[in-house]
């Protein structure tokens, strides 16, 4: 992404004119300010149930009362990560039927799109309301592209978190305050675990096993090798690969043996509040379900990064947009407008488990949890998640999650290796 960034940057210094890179010069907007736009604004999402549904349900509240004379239009399609979400979106933008905005990735995921010319550019909409002085200006600078700016984000999310049930840890004699600092350690404490019968770590199906395939790559390679997976600069056909991919299949050893007929991330948490699994590795979304079912932080249970990854935020945010051909432009920009508000990214942010990209927003009575990310996003390194759209362009996602679902069912670590450097040449610029 930074390099691809970088070569856009370049090519425009060069004077060079960049096919696709051009953003849509249409504007979108008629007259009226947001302020006195009507009808409805359809929004695309993938929190539809759960926990997550009671995020956006939070943030629509808020733009109810900003925006009355709005109704807001839910069309969200179930599936964490937008497992079908986005394959239903991109129909939707080939058959010229966009809704008036959609939640996409800040990152490779957003290019895709930019490059589609299938956004509207936003920067005047940040200028207007003052957006760049609010979030961090690292967010900001990955939202940009060629000058310009095409959505707004909504949260910031970490990628790299255990969630571990305290009980489950003290039966097996592990001290819950005192978690493994890397991943031979850890597996050290699962068969602690798997000796008292339970199941080490909680996993569901292919794109929470990616999830878990990118922590133990970033675990294992460090920053600046698993940056380089996605940028050229690391061999995937390295030895240090071999060896986090074998380390990947260990992890994969402890898991829940049902893991591809467990339908979604949430039933994968379910079993660690539930005491039949010690640990999951999931996005902080899981946050939200602990605490939206009653669960006590440091009692029931606990978290931390994962092994071998402290110091650094495996980062993605959820981020929305004003799609080239939207029904209710002006709706759509009310709709944004709530979502960089200090108000909206409050109320949202709160209840979905994730720290808001807008640093004026008031923090003060969020969980212990998020208050820690607030602190570690401040000071941690930040690299981009893989399952979750900043790393790399849906298709190599796509392809990438196809070998590592393969690899759940055969454990063949050459196969895995040679697929992801094939796939890593077809799509690395
Ligand atoms: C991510 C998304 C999060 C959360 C998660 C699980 O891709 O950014 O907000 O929804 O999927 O569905």
């Amino acid at each position: 992404m930074r390099r691809r960034l970088t070569l856009i940057a370049a090519a425009a210094t060069l004077g060079l004119t960049l096919a696709g890179c051009g953003g849509a010069e249409k504007p979108a907007e008629s007259a009226a300010p947001p302020s006195e736009a009507t009808g409805k604004v359809g929004v695309f999402t993938w929190w539809a149930d759960g926990s997550e549904k009671v995020g956006l349900d939070a943030l629509v509240k808020v733009f109810n009362t900003d925006y009355p004379n709005l109704t807001f239009d839910n069309l969200a399609v179930a599936g964490g990560a937008g497992s079908q979400a986005k394959s239903v979106l991109a129909a939707q933008l080939k058959a010229g039927n966009p809704p008036d905005s959609f939640q996409a990735h800040a990152g490779a995921e957003l290019q895709d799109y930019i490059d589609a010319e299938q956004l509207e550019d936003l920067t005047s909409f940040y200028a207007d309301n003052k957006l760049t002085e609010q979030f961090p200006k690292d967010l900001v600078d990955r939202l940009t592209v060629d000058g310009k700016i095409y959505s707004v984000p909504s949260n910031i999310h970490r990628a790299n978190v255990v969630w571990a049930n305290v009980g489950v840890l003290k039966d097996a004699g592990i001290d819950p305050t005192k978690p493994a600092t890397d991943l031979d350690g850890w597996f050290a404490d699962m068969d602690k675990i798997k000796a008292k019968g339970k199941t080490p770590l909680a996993v569901a199906g292919s794109w929470t096993q990616v999830q878990l395939f990118e922590n133990v790559l970033l675990s294992s390679l460090g920053v600046d090798g698993y940056n380089g997976l996605w940028d050229g600069k690391t061999d995937w056909k390295g030895a240090d690969v071999t060896m986090a991919i074998e380390a990947y299949k260990k992890a994969l050893s402890y898991t829940n043996t049902d893991r591809d007929s467990l339908s979604d991330w949430a039933p994968a948490t379910q079993l660690v509040q539930d005491g039949a699994a010690a640990y999951n590795v999931m996005g902080d979304w899981a946050e939200a379900k602990f605490a939206q079912d009653g669960d006590v932080a440091g009692t029931d249970y606990t978290y931390f990064p994962t092994p071998g990854t402290a110091g650094v935020f495996d980062f993605l945010a959820d981020s929305f947009t004003l799609p080239v051909g939207a029904p209710n432009p002006n709706g759509a920009k009310a709709w944004l407008t709530t979502i960089g508000s200090a108000e909206g990214q409050s109320a949202f942010n709160k209840a979905k488990g994730s720290i808001p990209a807008n640093t004026t927003a008031k923090t003060d009575d969020f969980s212990e949890y998020q208050k820690s990310a607030i602190k570690d996003f401040s000071q941690d390194k930040i690299v981009s998640s893989l399952a979750h759209g900043a790393a790399v362009p849906v298709a190599w996602l796509n392809d990438l999650s196809t070998a590592v679902s393969k690899f759940g069912g055969d454990g063949n670590v050459a196969g895995l290796q040679d697929s992801a450097a094939a796939i890593a040449d077809k799509f690395a610029k």
